[in-house]
């Protein structure tokens, strides 16, 4: 618990802070209120470019990047013995449609910038560290997210993803194939764990995403774990007819099927401690013409609690609340994310306390909300993360902003975890 004060001065404030605003030129949106953010699909030709920046970046630096199958790109730095496991850190940088700077893309950077301050203030420590960018997370392109961790921790198939494809029809599979042809001058490892060697540790740094650290006056969330997620897709099948004629009691109406499915949702998912969330947001109606009743319309089910128990017996409910409410349609139920919810290692929560009480930051404990490519390292190695603070709690939005002075905080007690960790 002993602050470094050379590590500590090293993390450079605006280097780190020029690497966000460089990478968040790829993508750039502006946001309906003019907040300057980023649109990055994964495996778009910006998220494209968006790895080739990091690469060089790293390469800069003397690490050496490798890709695996499902294009997660890790650079490595080694440590002072050989054949010890590595402590791994990082994030993602694909980000939402309408997104912000800073979701994802600051853990992948603060990683970099803690292991460029490890190496300019001297100190190499016995483990190597591996810095990790995971192929989508974010899911807005191809659903679901976090695959790349998800496929890492053997948690799912690699290949289940492959005919999963995005708004235009393209394939999850094709466009993964296409980006590991345009790295193939990396050197490629196994997916996963290689030779059974799991990381020694996995510390993940993000923005909160959420206002507590804000509205409370904390500088880190020292986050203790993740709430369990489960994402369903629900189709339903009517018929089309024409608005002006076909009378009300015959037609099989998907969109008026599709509010009876949501509003009987809506009771199942009641929850006077307000703890559980639960949202639907993402609508496909066809023919989607308004004077054409919908023959099918597709809604996606985002459905998030922090106890087991509720997410099994109120997902479960799921499917049979719709089946029961739907009036006409023909229903197609499939459940395409499912995340338990997960406890961090003392060993890594305990080491982020020590390194912000040592630098005098004001740090509180607290859950996730959000999930994370962490959420999967759990089963394989004592894992944890590192929360800044969101302004306004605003995240998945333009708007989303967390300082340059927030940030490098973060930054400074990623490394000194880092430091310590890989010295155990
Ligand atoms: C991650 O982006 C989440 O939806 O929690
Ligand atoms: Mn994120
Ligand atoms: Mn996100
Ligand atoms: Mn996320």
């Amino acid at each position: 618990g002993t602050v470094a004060p050379n590590l500590v001065a090293a993390v450079s404030e605006q280097r780190q802070w020029d690497r966000l605003m460089e990478m968040a030129r790829l993508g750039a949106i502006t946001g309906a209120d003019g907040s300057p953010g980023v649109n990055r699909p994964c495996l778009s030709p910006l998220d494209r470019e968006a790895r080739r920046l990091l690469i060089g970046w790293g390469r800069e630096l003397g690490l050496t990047p490798s890709i695996d199958a499902l294009g997660n790109l890790f650079f490595r730095q080694e440590g002072r013995e050989a054949g010890l496991a590595p402590v791994l850190t990082g994030s993602h940088m694909d980000s939402q449609p309408a997104g912000g700077r800073f979701d994802g893309i600051w853990g992948v950077l603060a990683g970099l910038e803690a292991i460029q301050a490890l190496r300019e203030a001297g100190i190499t420590p016995r483990r190597p560290i591996e810095l990790v960018a995971w192929t989508n997370e974010e899911g807005g392109r191809f659903a679901p997210g976090c695959m790349g961790s998800m496929a890492y921790a053997g948690h799912s198939a690699p290949t289940s993803w492959d005919a999963v494809e995005d708004g235009e029809g393209i394939r999850f599979g094709d466009a993964l194939r296409e980006q590991l042809a345009l790295e193939a001058d990396l050197p490629r490892r196994p997916l996963g764990v290689v030779e059974g060697q799991a990381p020694h540790a996995y510390v993940e740094a993000h923005i909160e995403q959420g206002p507590r650290l804000e509205t409370e006056g904390y500088d880190i969330g020292v986050v203790t774990g993740i709430q369990g997620s489960r994402w369903f897709l629900v189709e339903l099948r009517g018929e089309s007819a024409h608005a002006g004629t076909a009378p009300l009691s015959t037609r099989r109406d998907a969109v008026q099927d599709m509010v009876r499915a949501v509003t009987a949702l809506n009771a199942l998912m009641d929850d006077p401690t307000d703890v559980l969330r639960f949202t639907v947001a993402r609508i496909e109606v066809h023919p989607n013409s308004s004077n054409s009743v919908a023959e099918r319309v597709r809604f996606t089910i985002d459905f998030r609690h922090p106890a087991a128990a509720v997410l099994a017996a109120r997902g479960d409910a799921i499917e049979p609340t719709i089946r029961a409410a739907v009036q006409h349609c023909e229903v197609t139920v499939t459940e395409r994310f499912h995340a338990q919810p997960a406890d961090f290692a003392p060993l890594v929560t305990e080491a982020v306390a020590r390194a912000t009480a040592a630098q005098g930051l004001r740090a509180l404990r607290m859950p996730s909300g959000a999930f994370h490519d962490a959420q999967f390292m759990v089963p394989l190695c004592p894992t944890g993360m590192i929360f800044v603070p969101s302004r306004r709690g605003i995240s998945h939005n333009p708007a989303e902003y967390s300082s340059p002075v927030q940030l490098a905080a973060g930054t400074r007690v990623l490394a000194q975890v880092l430091a310590e960790l890989a010295e155990g």
